[in-house]
């Protein structure tokens, strides 16, 4: 990141507190420009909260907003022309059809937008279905829709509150596609989720969230390697044990059969490492990052102390 780009989204210390529930507690978050952002963390954690705070719906306990820079105390109405957002429950003229449903909307927020409704049909894929009723819509396509109509003041964030729930495969599959192309687009996205899945497969970088706190945070290729272990099949074991013991950026080294070895050492010195062994008449036929998934850091982080 270059230190001048002012982030998107940022919250500080932001906390929440329900009566004697502390649903949030001075979490700090920080999205980057043209980032697809995923907000992990199971059912009850404060991932709404969170964005109802971050959208100015609730007033927060303790800390603030920052969107574009702006802190949303004095600015929030600046902040929201220039995100949009779709939250749960959301809802649709039945009768209607999918154009007519986002005339309504751009109507609501004042018109000047109605010229933009065949441009985000396009985006979000419903251009072929947009003279069906809605009440024909599927609910991966009614998803859509909500996009569209969250798309129609071409805000620069976008900010999904478990967009994917309930959705079938297909559905999932064309609502990822569709974050793609928004990422593509320039739009900075927020995204939250329960699916480990989805924002692994969806998202440049993750937050996790449980019980309130971020207990991880950093972009998802980086959290899917977490661990820098390289496995390997060489040709003498015993000799390749030899060899990395001599190396001092060598870690751990384990065997894991007469001819499998996991050695901790950083990526970025695969190549040195394969030459070393060569030196020594031992040949790779095979090596390869040990992949740790996020489902398996998630399950990592989010395990209670004693099971750890
Ligand atoms: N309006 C409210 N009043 C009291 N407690 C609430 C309210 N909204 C949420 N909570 C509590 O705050 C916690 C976080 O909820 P929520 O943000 O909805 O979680 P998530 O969206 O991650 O499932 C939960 O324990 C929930 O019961
Ligand atoms: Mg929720």
């Amino acid at each position: 990141m270059h230190n001048s780009e002012v982030p998107v989204l940022k919250t500080s210390r932001l906390s929440k507190r329900f009566g004697k529930r502390l649903a949030l507690a001075e979490v700090d978050l920080e999205i980057r420009p043209g980032r697809v952002y995923g907000f992990l963390g199971p059912n009850g954690a404060g991932k709404t909260t969170a964005i109802s705070l971050i959208l100015g719906l609730l007033s927060p306990t303790g800390g603030h907003v920052e969107l574009f820079g702006l802190d949303t105390r004095n600015h929030l109405s600046e902040c929201l022309r220039r995100t949009g957002a779709v939250l749960e429950g959301v809802s649709f003229y039945p009768h209607l059809s999918g154009r007519d449903n986002l005339r309504v909307c751009a109507a609501i927020s004042g018109g000047g937008c109605e010229s933009r409704i065949g441009e985000v049909l396009e985006l979000v894929g419903l251009t072929a279905r947009a003279r069906d009723k809605e009440r024909g819509y599927s609910l991966g396509m009614r998803q859509r829709l909500a996009v569209a109509a969250a798309l129609l003041h071409d805000p620069e964030l976008l900010v999904l509150d478990e967009p994917t729930n309930g959705l079938d495969p297909a559905g999932m599959r064309d609502f990822r596609e569709l974050v793609r192309r928004l990422a593509g687009a320039g739009k900075t996205v927020f995204i939250s989720s329960h699916l480990l899945n989805e924002v692994e497969q969806m998202c440049d970088d993750v937050g996790i969230i449980k019980e309130g706190h971020v207990i991880a945070e950093g972009p998802v290729a980086e959290m899917v390697h977490q661990a820098d272990v390289m496995e390997m099949t060489v040709t003498n074991a015993d000799a390749a044990l030899e060899v990395l013991s001599q190396i001092d950026w060598v870690g751990l080294v384990t065997r894991d059969g007469s001819d499998r070895l996991s050695v901790e050492a950083p990526r970025a010195r695969a190549a040195e490492l394969s030459r070393a062994l060569a030196e020594n008449q031992v040949y790779l036929s095979e090596l390869r990052p040990r992949e740790t998934t996020l489902e398996d850091f998630f399950l990592e982080v989010t395990s209670p102390e004693d099971k750890r």
